[in-house]
């Protein structure tokens, strides 16, 4: 074997050049080398890698009511409130809408009405309370003077409906629904601060109250969301029943009699 100790460096360079020219591309040691040893070893002597982050776990989807609560109770003015009501997509009923339906008249009144749904009417327009109960309720409320287009408190009405999604075919909204917008409906009643309530049928009586039975419970002051509330029944009913308009009447003194202090 020839160590580069023997050769001077022509001969090294001259050794080299023949070598090229005859072909060598590459320099080869006299014992053969296992490759896949020495890959085996690097990696035992090689630092262990840190293990890889795991993906990214996207949040765990909270309950549908808890949602609710925690978006209900963030709003701090009923712009807010509305704004995140609207986005809130676990009520099915927001697909089959046209509209999303939050509150007319004045709040800060005295008096909040509650209802029950959007009919097809309100859920055209966007407003609660539009169609013929619509008209209906403000006919009632004008006999004791008061008027959704009051802008005072004191002679206004602040009107909202427990769903703000109309429900297909009108049919009543379920139990999972009512219990979803029940917390927006708590913190809408905290901003828009009413002095008494109004429970207009038996969706705002199974919201507010956990009971339904409307022509049982009309007429009797109850508690609802901390505050004094009076079940009445739906002016839709009144249309389709003419005689129940006595009680109403009756309903609407008792109210006129609590705002003056005299009921
Ligand atoms: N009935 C309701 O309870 N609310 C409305 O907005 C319309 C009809």
């Amino acid at each position: 074997m020839i160590t580069p100790q023997m050769l001077d460096f022509d001969t090294a360079l001259a050794l080299y050049e023949w070598q090229r020219e005859m072909g060598a591309d590459e320099p080869v040691g006299e014992e053969p080398v296992n490759r896949y040893e020495l890959v085996a070893e690097a990696v035992k002597v090689a630092p262990r890698m840190a293990e890889p982050a795991p993906p990214p776990v996207a949040p765990v989807a909270a309950d549908p009511v808890e949602l609710a609560q925690a978006e209900a109770e963030a709003a701090t003015t009923l712009a807010d409130l509305a704004e995140r009501q609207a986005a809130y997509d676990r009520c099915d009923l927001k697909k089959g809408a046209r509209n999303f339906v939050f509150a007319d008249g004045t709040a800060g009144s005295r008096v909040m009405i509650i209802g029950e749904a959007p009919g097809r009417d309100e859920d055209l327009e966007g407003l609660p309370f539009v169609g013929p109960a619509g008209q209906m309720l403000d006919r009632m409320f004008a006999a004791i003077g008061l008027s959704r287009r009051a802008p005072d408190t004191e002679t206004g009405l602040y009107i909202t409906n427990v769903m703000p999604w109309r429900p297909p075919g009108n049919r009543d909204p379920e139990a999972a629904e009512i219990a979803m917008m029940l917390p927006f409906l708590t913190r809408h009643v905290d901003l828009a601060d009413p002095e008494l309530i109004v429970l207009m049928g038996n969706t705002p009586c199974a919201a507010a109250l956990g009971q339904r039975g409307i022509l049982r419970l009309r007429g009797s002051w109850a508690t609802a969301f901390g505050r004094p509330a009076l079940p009445m029944t739906h002016p839709a009913y009144l249309l389709r029943t003419p005689s129940a308009k006595r009680e109403a009447w009756a309903d609407l003194l008792e109210i006129k009699a609590r705002l003056r202090g005299t009921g």
